[in-house]
């Protein structure tokens, strides 16, 4: 499928090799996400419609840290790390029982695992801190960006739907 994001995509890709991130980031599936973005305004108002409104800007602060990193300007992933982290705790309380359906892509294991899913979230929450402070001190922002990825990858994997149609 052509899109544009795709060739911005496949750049993050190449600059960036860790396969965490490449899933996060740039797997067409997540550029397919992106776009039919608008299509969060089809999704009910409340818990599903916010949750996916704070997605909506985890990814474009995922991938705007990629694109900092692949500028060779790492200390511009301070704000974005910030804002992932700043956002976790609200993500974490749109989860009311029975929140399913209307186009929500979220696991009902969401609800017989809360702790799990929580304690994902939680640690999300201190990677992307971790970001932001190598982004502000100088530090490995890559290898932290990483590592961050790899909660967004868990969590996905576990607890999310993929796409309809795949
Ligand atoms: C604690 C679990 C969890 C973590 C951590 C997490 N996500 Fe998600 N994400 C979800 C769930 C669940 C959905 C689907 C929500 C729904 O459809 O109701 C989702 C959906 C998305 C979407 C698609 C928009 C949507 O609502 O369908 C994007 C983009 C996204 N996440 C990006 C990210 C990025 C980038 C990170 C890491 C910085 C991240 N997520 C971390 C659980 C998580």
């Amino acid at each position: 499928m052509k899109h544009p994001n795709r060739s911005d995509s496949r750049a993050v890709a190449r600059g960036l090799a860790a396969a965490a991130l490449v899933a996060a980031i740039a797997s067409p599936a997540t550029v397919r996400a992106q776009a039919a973005a608008h299509d969060a305004h089809a999704l009910p108002a409340g818990p599903i419609g916010d949750r996916h409104e704070i997605m909506e800007d985890m990814g474009r602060s995922a991938k705007a840290i990629g694109a900092a990193l692949k500028a060779g300007k790492p200390a511009e992933a301070a704000a974005p790390a910030a804002d992932i982290a700043a956002k976790v705790d609200d993500f974490l309380k749109l989860f009311p029982d029975g929140s399913v359906g209307h186009g929500s892509r979220a696991k009902a294991a969401i609800w017989s695992e809360r702790a799990k899913f929580d304690s994902i979230g939680a640690d999300l929450k201190v990677k992307a801190t971790a970001v932001a402070d190598a982004a502000k001190s100088g530090g490995d922002v890559k290898a932290a960006s990483n590592a961050m990825f790899g909660d967004c990858k868990s969590c996905h994997d576990q607890f999310r739907e993929p796409e309809p149609g795949q």
